[in-house]
């Protein structure tokens, strides 16, 4: 699809369907997977071929079917009532729309967001996505080919500070924090107390402990949460916006 036109009626919509989102996530209290469909439908952007990232490629079976996508159909389904009301917004502002709005209304940072992403029909291939299972030299793989940096890795990890995994879906259990719809700096104070009984650490997050480099900003998010909420804010906008240059 074309990039839509933005123009001033484009603009209107999405505060529109702003509004519409920060009421439903109320609602629902949905804030934790509307933010993970947003990071599943951008995080399989390959830099070097220009494939994958925020397109809105995600609400298609083919790729809301891969394992690592399992129960992202219910945030796909949650949005549809928010598209069919502006039809005008493409799939990939909303996904990206509803990321945003989650981490505002859960008491996070307020990211810039602009629009203008096209919707694409092409999936990505499985695989794109970090497997839990694995450690440092992993997530620099995949979050390198994204284009993003070991600062935006630990920073972005920080979105874990919402929601839960579900066996069912993952084959993990638990919150990492005591208050999964609360955004704030509690996943880095969780990681550093190490294992608490009753909440979730995945081998992804403990790997950020025992590389010297992400270790250093664990410690300094724990120990600021402004910082954490300045550096989360700069790194989802730039996950939001890989591939992104229609403007
Ligand atoms: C949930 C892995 C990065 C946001 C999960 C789950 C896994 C996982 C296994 C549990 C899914 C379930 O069972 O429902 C990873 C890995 C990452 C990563 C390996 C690599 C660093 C991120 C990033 C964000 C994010 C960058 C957002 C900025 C979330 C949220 C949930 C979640 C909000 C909770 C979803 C819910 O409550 O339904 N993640 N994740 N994750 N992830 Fe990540």
């Amino acid at each position: 699809m074309a990039a839509p036109v933005v123009d001033a009626d484009y603009l209107k919509e999405i505060e529109k369907a702003r509004r519409d989102l920060r009421a439903l996530i109320a609602s629902k209290n949905c804030a934790p997977i509307m933010l993970r469909l947003a990071w599943h439908d951008a995080g399989t952007f390959d830099v070097n071929t220009k494939t994958g990232g925020p397109n809105g490629s995600i609400r298609h079976e083919e790729e809301f079917t891969h394992g690592s996508n399992a129960g992202l159909k219910i945030a796909i389904d949650l949005c549809e009532p928010v598209k069919r009301k502006h039809p005008r917004i493409t799939y990939a502002d909303l996904y990206q729309l509803a990321g945003v709005v989650a981490v505002e209304v859960t008491g996070g940072p307020t990211i810039d967001f602009v629009p203008g992403r096209r919707d694409s029909s092409v999936c990505p291939r499985e695989g794109r996505l970090p497997d839990a299972k694995q450690g440092a030299p992993h997530l620099r793989d995949i979050f390198y080919r994204m284009g993003l940096s070991d600062k935006d890795i630990v920073a972005l990890s920080g979105g874990h500070t919402l929601g839960r995994a579900h066996p069912e879906r993952s084959g993990f259990e638990g919150a990492w924090t005591v208050e999964p719809l609360k955004f704030d700096n509690s996943y880095f104070i969780e990681l550093l107390k190490g294992e608490t009984e009753g909440l979730l650490k995945l081998p992804t997050d403990n790997a950020l402990l025992h590389d010297p480099e992400f270790r250093r900003y664990v410690e300094l998010y724990a120990k600021d949460e402004e910082l954490f909420f300045k550096d989360y804010a700069e790194s989802h906008k730039k996950l939001s916006e890989l591939g992104f240059t229609s403007r």
